[in-house]
């Protein structure tokens, strides 16, 4: 039975469907590596953990790591051996690692909390490059002796790209460790036998292509549309969560709420039942016109979505994240999206040559399109979610044109 989930990546019996993305995938492994990218909160880690539960029935031996925390290259590799303890703790050589991994990370905690150096050697005497292989080959050892191949599932890679680049602006250390990736994937005695399934928020392909390196992920069969949910498969979650806590939801109510959410991305659909729910504990009648409540106050409160706006001022930093709040606000503010010329003018403002005007707002728009925030359509760029855009208006002080509740928020 599924039950409401907020937040955490769902598992088990409260992952619902994604029959169609999983049975995709399955096939590529047979060929390819494959780069996931979808915006956030849209259920790319609770697949991951699917494929992982499913892997064994495949032929394949899975490891999940997220490497989102790393904080250099050598946390890269140490999310790896992560990974690789997590398959198989008999290993002596696995485990000191994973200890003297364990204390470095406490010595950067202590070092933190005292304001003073980290006291620490290296983890190991080896390079995090040749290590890293080792881990990957550890790995790859222990499928072929479970008749198994190999999935290593590995979320987040492109903040971990990020986090690169912000240790070396100039690039080469981003640069090194997508060949150093790349490498690793074509090991000759991997091929046929070890499947990568690398994914994240943020366009590494944009990066990349920035950075003049999408050779370092051409081998990737690149996976883009893991997105909304039909809304006939919505119908059918909601109807399955309604069942689950016995809170009925008649044809107009799932209709408004339907209407309401817009974009139907499963977080979406379990944020706004979930504040349901909370108010049905009221005594409250399930009726059109309590959605319209609920989701009014859901997003005023903003809490559900406040972690994109904070997610994004850590990826752009200044001065881009306030390029990108500018921009936001101006597409925000016209139900149908704001022109291309809009979006120049206001970009203009902050930036007032045009050339670099021009090249930020190209970066911006693909950074905001792959995201999730926004998408385009007939020269205009405007909210994927309603949701969300409701939240940014509010957020942002304009009002509220879409939402039934305009006028009470003119009354306050
Ligand atoms: N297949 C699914 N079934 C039910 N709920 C889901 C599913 N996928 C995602 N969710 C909802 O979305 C939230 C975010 O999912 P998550 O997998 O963490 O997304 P991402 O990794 O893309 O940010 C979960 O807490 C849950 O509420
Ligand atoms: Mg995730």
């Amino acid at each position: 039975m599924v039950a409401v989930k907020v937040g955490a990546a769902v598992i088990g019996d409260d992952f619902f469907n994604r029959e169609a993305e999983q049975r995709r995938l399955w096939q590529h492994f047979e060929t390819d590596h494959v780069l996931l990218l979808a915006p956030r909160r849209v259920g790319k880690t609770s697949l991951m953990l699917k494929l992982s539960d499913d892997a064994a029935d495949k032929g394949f031996l899975a490891a999940y790591v997220t490497v989102e925390s790393a904080t250099d290259e050598m946390g890269f590799v140490m999310k790896l051996l992560d990974g690789a303890r997590s398959l198989d703790k008999s290993k002596s050589w696995l485990k000191s690692l994973a200890n003297l991994a364990s204390g470095a990370q406490k010595a950067v905690r202590n070092a933190v909390r005292k304001g003073g150096p980290v006291e620490f050697r290296d983890p190991t005497a080896e390079p995090w490059g040749t290590l890293g292989q080792k881990v990957a080959t550890e790995l790859h050892k222990l499928a072929a002796k479970n008749n198994k191949r190999l999935l290593l599932l590995v979320d987040e890679v492109p903040v971990f790209v990020l986090q690169l680049l912000k240790l070396d602006p100039s690039g080469d250390r981003a640069r090194t460790f997508l060949h150093w990736f790349r490498e690793l994937r074509q090991t000759p005695e991997f091929i046929g036998t070890v499947r990568w399934l690398v994914t994240g928020s943020i366009g590494l392909d944009n990066i990349a292509r920035r950075m003049g390196l999408t050779r370092t992920i051409n081998d990737f069969y690149m996976f883009n549309d893991l997105g909304a949910f039909t809304e006939e498969h919505a119908r059918t979650f909601l109807g399955v969560l309604s069942e689950s806590v016995n809170l009925p939801m008649d044809e107009p109510t799932m209709k408004r709420f339907l209407e309401r959410v817009g974009w139907l991305i499963p977080f979406h659909l379990q944020v706004l039942f979930s504040a349901l729910l909370d108010e049905r504990g009221q005594g409250k009648a399930m009726a059109p016109e309590l959605v319209d409540v609920v989701y009014k106050r859901l997003v005023d409160r903003g809490h559900y979505f406040d972690h994109w706006v904070e997610r994004q001022r850590e990826e752009l930093q200044a001065p881009d994240d306030q390029h990108a709040i500018h921009l936001l606000t101006a597409a925000a503010r016209p139900p149908e999206g704001a022109l291309h010329s809009t979006l120049e003018v206001v970009l203009g403002h902050q930036i007032a040559d045009v050339d670099a005007r021009d090249q930020k707002l190209r970066y911006l728009l693909d950074v905001l399109q792959s995201d999730g925030y926004l998408v385009t359509a007939e020269g205009r760029y405007r909210f994927r979610s309603p949701m969300l855009r409701d939240f940014w208006l509010h957020r942002s002080g304009s009002a509220n044109p879409s939402g039934s509740n305009g006028a009470e928020r003119a009354k306050r």
